[in-house]
């Protein structure tokens, strides 16, 4: 009955394959999607593209972050992972790009990652070590820091840099901005997971907290399967395109591993 496997080599492959077309990752439909929000920002960052989502039946998480480090941000993200079944795909805005890249890392139930004007760093590496490798974004010195050494965007800094190309809420996303500590921007990576899981990426055009040629270059860097560059978009791609957001999305949901 087994006399086709004639070599421990074609045994290997045949496990291997069995392994594969049985792993949940692969066999099962993507139904849930999680979404990790950056710094100076909250889970509100979320509200247009979750609606998408969800009427298109998909089960979403928007994760809360504390924002006290990128450690917590990591464990409260596997808090909301470890909830689910999966599959699962894993989709990170600006700092939630170093999350994700922690969080899925050797995680089987992750089916693909979205980096959304994100930050994706490669083992060791820092954001600060990303960012200056550019010319500064017009954003930096905007920042203030509160009594316990963490920062925000300045409300009138926020609304012209964060997301002027949506006035209208900006100034409500300002007011609900996590403060966020200041030593993720010298977080130095673990072993990243989008060597491990396809990688989607969107570039906002016209980013003026992360610079736009750095999410390009990443988008690069990390192989995408897909890379859409929304031309004109502030840092609040998710807010000012989140139908452009949501079919990214969907479609790595979608996608066969
Ligand atoms: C949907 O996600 C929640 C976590 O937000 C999880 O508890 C639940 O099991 C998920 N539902 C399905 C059908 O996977
Ligand atoms: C990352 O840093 C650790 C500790 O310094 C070192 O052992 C390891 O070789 C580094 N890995 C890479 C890929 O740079």
């Amino acid at each position: 009955m087994f006399n086709f496997i004639k070599t421990p080599v074609f045994g290997y492959l045949l496990l291997a394959s069995t392994l594969l077309a049985a792993s949940p990752a692969n066999s099962k439909p993507v139904k849930n999607i999680v979404l990790v929000h950056g710094a100076y920002a909250d889970g509100s960052s979320w509200s247009r593209v979750t609606p998408l989502l969800q009427a298109a039946g998909y089960n979403v998480t928007a994760v809360q972050q504390p924002l006290s480090s990128i450690q917590d941000d990591v464990t409260k993200t596997n808090a909301a992972l470890g909830q689910i079944d999966g599959p699962i795909v894993l989709v990170g805005h600006s700092f939630g790009g170093v999350v994700i890249t922690q969080a899925a890392y050797n995680n089987p139930k992750i089916s693909a990652l979205v980096y959304v004007a994100a930050f994706a760093p490669d083992f060791n590496q820092s954001a600060i070590e990303l960012i200056m490798k550019y010319p500064i974004p017009p954003a930096a010195g905007s920042f203030v820091t509160d009594s316990q050494g963490r920062q925000t965007l300045l409300k009138d800094k926020f609304v012209q840099y964060f997301c002027p190309d949506v006035k209208s809420i900006c100034g409500v996303l300002a007011t609900a901005q996590g403060p966020s500590d200041q030593g993720r921007y010298i977080y130095q990576s673990g072993p990243p997971a989008w060597k491990q899981h396809p990688s989607y990426y969107v570039v906002a055009g016209n980013d003026q907290i992360i610079n736009p040629q750095l999410e390009a270059d990443t988008a690069v860097k990390i192989k995408a399967v897909k890379t859409i560059k929304v031309a004109g978009s502030s840092h609040a791609v998710l807010v000012s395109h989140p139908q452009v957001v949501a079919d990214i999305i969907m479609e790595a949901a979608n996608a066969k591993k």
